[in-house]
């Protein structure tokens, strides 16, 4: 265990630059905290009357016996329930298929309880259901429409700590093949009007979830903290969820049980979603979008596995081009938020990340992509469909497919 319970200064804290202006989405209403799931049944009689429908992932709510207790809440607000279960990441005609029969049954009201997927998949279908066509029609990059905004009201409830979908005005959805795309639905009203993170539901989620959700939410925080679109506000929030994640996410993959372990890296993964909303996001995420539609990869594995990799390949092109800047400051700040400890340089606080991310990557069994059918041909496309987004140094396709190859196989 890497901390030491002293408390330590940030002492590479980079400059924070309250000249640049920024802009902040709407939150959701926050009921955080063990128990708090028992606010779904308040929150669900409040808006009036009509079908609640319930997005689930396809076994979660079964399996622990909450199904139970949480249709007994939402029935108690004198509400008919239809549920839906989500099996996978959601694809247009799961989104469409819902939202049909959401309007079958005069829903008004909307709750997702799951993962990313069944957040974004309930995200999606509210607010499809008061917009015309199909959801393909309105992804970006992929349909010519635009959404106009209005949803029904939506509650997120997360079951695993990793996209941060909870606190994002976007749904990614995806169609996997030869000519598959991963691309969201994005639009300010799409914000959950409440979120409810209780951290009991996280218990059961299994430790191999519990690892690529969590270094998904660690590479949000991450990408945001150091994208050339961070601000006062990113900068303050994502400290101090790095803080958190880097104390607890092994506490949480090892002992899921631990509740306080889960609490926090559920508040890291809600603050990852607030941060990349308002920062976005860096070249990890620019490769997963088209890596997700090529190959059936799950988003927190791809994250996972890349974060490392792609990490060592920006710090070491900034040493070269800008040692002294900005970026390598911002990278040494965060290696000492995530390791809690202090270092003596930007070198090696940034060499120390590298180092933690080295040996979570081990520890959690971060799969190769060549187990999701990467080979050299798909890495090369994949390359080509990707982009830096946000990244502090400039990345080429080249650099892209340099850094996905890093990680194809065991020794490559
Ligand atoms: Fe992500």
């Amino acid at each position: 265990m890497r901390y030491n319970n002293k408390n330590y200064d940030v002492s590479f804290n980079a400059e924070l630059k309250f000249d640049d202006n920024f802009q902040v989405s709407r939150t959701p209403q926050l009921y955080f905290g063990r128990g708090s799931v028992s606010s779904l049944e308040k929150i669900v009689s409040s808006p009036g009357n009509g079908t609640a429908a319930v997005f689930t992932g396809s076994s979660f709510l079964q399996k622990t016996g909450f199904r139970d207790k949480i249709y007994r809440m939402l029935t108690g607000s004198g509400r008919k329930v239809v549920f839906f279960a989500i099996p996978g990441e959601p694809d247009p005609s799961m989104v469409d298929d819902a939202v049909e029969e959401m309007k079958r049954n005069n829903v008004t009201i909307t709750a997702a309880i799951g993962g990313g997927s069944v957040i974004d998949a309930g995200k999606a279908a509210s607010v499809m259901a008061l917009h015309s066509g199909s959801v393909r029609d309105y992804l970006e990059g992929v349909g010519t429409l635009h959404l106009k905004g209005p949803k029904l009201p939506f509650i997120a409830v997360p079951t695993t700590s990793g996209t941060g979908s909870e606190a994002t005005k976007n749904s990614v959805i995806s169609s996997v093949g030869e000519a598959g795309f991963k691309k969201s639905l994005r639009h300010e009203s799409m914000v959950p009007d409440y979120a409810v993170i209780d951290p009991e539901l996280m218990i059961s989620c299994p430790p191999e979830i519990t690892a690529s959700s969590g270094m998904d939410a660690v590479t949000q925080l991450l990408e945001s903290f150091v994208s050339v679109k961070a601000s006062v506000y990113t900068d303050s929030l994502a400290s101090a969820a790095l803080k958190a994640a880097g104390m607890n996410i092994e506490k949480a993959v090892f002992n899921g049980s631990d509740v306080a372990g889960r609490a926090a890296m559920a508040w890291a993964a809600y603050v990852s979603g607030i941060t990349l909303t308002a920062a976005g996001l860096g070249v990890v995420h620019g490769i997963a979008s088209p890596a997700g539609g090529f190959s059936a990869i799950p988003h927190g594995t791809v994250c996972g596995t890349l974060l490392l990799p792609a990490t060592k390949y920006i710090i070491n092109r900034l040493f070269e081009i800008s040692p002294d800047g900005n970026a390598l400051q911002k990278y040494a700040s965060a290696s000492e938020l995530l390791t809690g400890r202090d270092y003596k340089s930007v070198k090696e606080a940034c060499y120390a990340l590298i180092e933690l991310l080295d040996e979570w990557t081990l520890k959690f069994s971060m799969p190769y992509l060549e187990k999701y059918g990467f080979e050299e041909n798909l890495i090369r496309k994949t390359a080509a469909a990707s982009d830096g987004k946000n990244s502090p140094v400039r990345l080429e396709t080249d650099d892209i497919y340099n850094i996905m190859m890093d990680r194809l196989k065991e020794n490559n």
